[in-house]
């Protein structure tokens, strides 16, 4: 997996910060994901509060374990997997990436700068990308090449 030390720094560093308002970040990123896409929102079965805190603390999982990448690369594995069951598809990680990404933007304020972006934007790709890989046969990097898969 490729993202480099100084933006593993940078994540972990700032995701200390969302952790105190993870309430709140959690409700902008629900928010901003259904506005991208309302289909998404019958996926979700239990509470969103609920929903939030696992988003959060499986955020949380995934940074505290950028350090040690060889361990994190099976469970995200597993999760994926187990998200073809929510009914969760290859082309859903887009919109969840770039409502990530808002959520971290209000949430962190004026600190949110291009060099912070680009490493948050790195990592949930590349997570992403593992996710995709274990769980859909047709998952072809390249597509996500093409703008409208781009994270913004
Ligand atoms: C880096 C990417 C992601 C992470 C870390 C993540 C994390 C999680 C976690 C920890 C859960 C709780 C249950 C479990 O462990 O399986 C969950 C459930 C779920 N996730 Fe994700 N997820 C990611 C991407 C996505 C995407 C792209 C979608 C697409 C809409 C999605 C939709 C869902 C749904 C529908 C559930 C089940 C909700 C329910 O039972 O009500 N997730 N996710």
């Amino acid at each position: 997996m490729a993202i480099t030390e100084n933006q593993k720094k940078l994540v972990i560093n700032s995701f200390k910060k969302v952790e105190p308002i993870a309430d709140v970040a959690a409700d902008i990123f629900y928010k901003k994901l259904f506005e991208y896409d309302p289909s998404l929102k019958s996926l979700f079965k239990s509470d969103m509060k609920s929903q939030g805190r696992k988003l959060m603390s499986a955020l949380k999982l995934a940074v505290s374990s950028l350090n040690d990448l060889d361990a994190l690369v099976p469970v995200l594995q597993k999760m994926a997997v187990k998200h073809v069951q929510y009914g969760v598809k290859v082309e859903d990680y887009t919109p969840v990436g770039n409502a990530l990404l808002f959520a971290l933007k209000q949430g962190l304020g004026k600190e949110f700068n291009s060099e912070l972006r680009a490493a948050w934007s790195d990592t949930y790709r590349v997570m992403a990308v593992v996710m995709r890989q274990a769980a859909y046969s047709n998952f072809n990097p390249d597509t996500f090449k093409n703008p409208k898969h781009y994270y913004h």
